[in-house]
């Protein structure tokens, strides 16, 4: 697909962005389209200049317009709401975003004769986990309609249904990527953030460190080179799969807080917060499936990725030296 056209849904966003910048270093042309709901201009600056890039700021929710889908080869889906503070207080925005955008791109992509559509998924479809490291072969499991945290997961459940069936129906290849926590430069630093982000932001500038939950609920974070390497790798060699995209080094949280802590040569004194209903005590990948397509297995341990990302903050976002 060297040489290729690839449309970046969320190409303004933490993930989208490095995909970006990776299929331009690839070669492809590159159309991003962004609404800018959590995507930023600073994610996209470097790569703007390219003429190999066009950037788009569009809503999916009001269709894709026929020229930015002209001539696409590839389409990765990754526009969404994502963020879990969101899903507790928007969760009908979740669910139009999430669902009728990827209804929108797969219509979009099936009119325009696109060859592949790689849908960014989720580890939240599995639910609180039945069994660990949870491989694809794990149900869905969406137990609670009315908890505002499921209309996530059950957007990314509903999108992957609509992506297979799309695809099937209208002689599209597809990947579904179920990706796994996913951390490094560029992700948003408010509590509508992830949780790495978060606790550098409260670990460098705020006076109060909290941790929501025990603490001892466990995590499993990729670091964004592993996640855009895997990714890369596997839409070159797999159609029609559902992957597991992730790191399975699993941490329990109070340990990543701790190690945030060494790494900026801070004292440790933290918080517990009561736990969100719904959050999941466990979430540990197993890989075997891509990795044995790939070849690939995540090379950037916690503490690495961590400093690596925790600078980009300082500098970044922070202004600290
Ligand atoms: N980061 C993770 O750990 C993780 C884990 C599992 C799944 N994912 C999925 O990967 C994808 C990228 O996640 P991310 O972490 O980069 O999140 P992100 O929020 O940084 O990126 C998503 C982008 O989509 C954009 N967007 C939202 N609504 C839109 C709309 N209506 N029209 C156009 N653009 C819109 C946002 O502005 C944002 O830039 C998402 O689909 C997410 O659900 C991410």
């Amino acid at each position: 697909m060297v040489g290729a056209k690839a449309l970046v849904t969320g190409a303004a966003g933490f993930i989208g962005s490095f995909l970006a910048e990776r299929l331009l270093r690839e070669d492809y042309y590159v159309v991003g389209i962004d609404n800018m709901f959590r995507g930023k201009k600073r994610n996209i600056e470097h790569i703007m200049d390219n003429p190999r890039f066009e950037f788009h700021v569009h809503d999916i929710r009001r269709g894709i317009p026929r020229e930015m889908m002209r001539d696409v080869d590839i389409v990765f889906h990754y526009a969404a709401i994502n963020g879990t503070q969101h899903f507790y207080e928007r969760p009908l925005e979740v669910l139009e975003t999430n669902v009728e955008g990827t209804i929108n791109v797969l219509k979009a992509a099936a009119e325009a004769g696109v060859e592949k559509i790689v849908f960014a998924s989720s580890s939240e479809v599995y639910g609180d986990p039945l069994y660990f490291p949870t491989d694809e072969k794990h149900p869905i499991l969406l137990p609670e309609v009315a908890n505002p945290r499921h209309s996530y997961a059950a957007s990314k459940a509903i999108g992957e249904y609509y992506t297979l069936w799309y695809s099937r129906n209208h002689g599209m290849k597809y990947l579904i990527l179920r990706i796994f926590n996913t951390y490094g430069p560029r992700m948003d630093t408010s509590k509508y953030g992830q949780v790495i982000p978060e606790f550098i932001r409260k670990a460098l500038v705020e006076k109060e460190f909290t941790i929501i939950g025990p603490g001892t609920q466990t995590r499993s974070f990729c670091y964004i080179d592993d996640n855009i390497e895997m990714t890369m790798r596997a839409v070159k060699m797999v159609d029609n799969e559902i992957l597991n995209v992730g790191n399975p080094e699993e941490v329990k949280i109070i340990d990543l807080a701790r190690l945030i802590h060494e790494i900026l040569g801070k004292p440790f004194k933290y918080k517990l917060l009561p736990p969100r209903p719904g959050d999941p005590m466990r979430r540990v990948p197993s890989i075997e499936k891509i990795v044995s397509y790939t070849g690939y297995r995540p090379r950037i341990s916690l503490r690495e990725g961590l400093a690596r990302t925790i600078e980009w903050y300082k500098k970044h976002v922070f202004g600290i030296k």
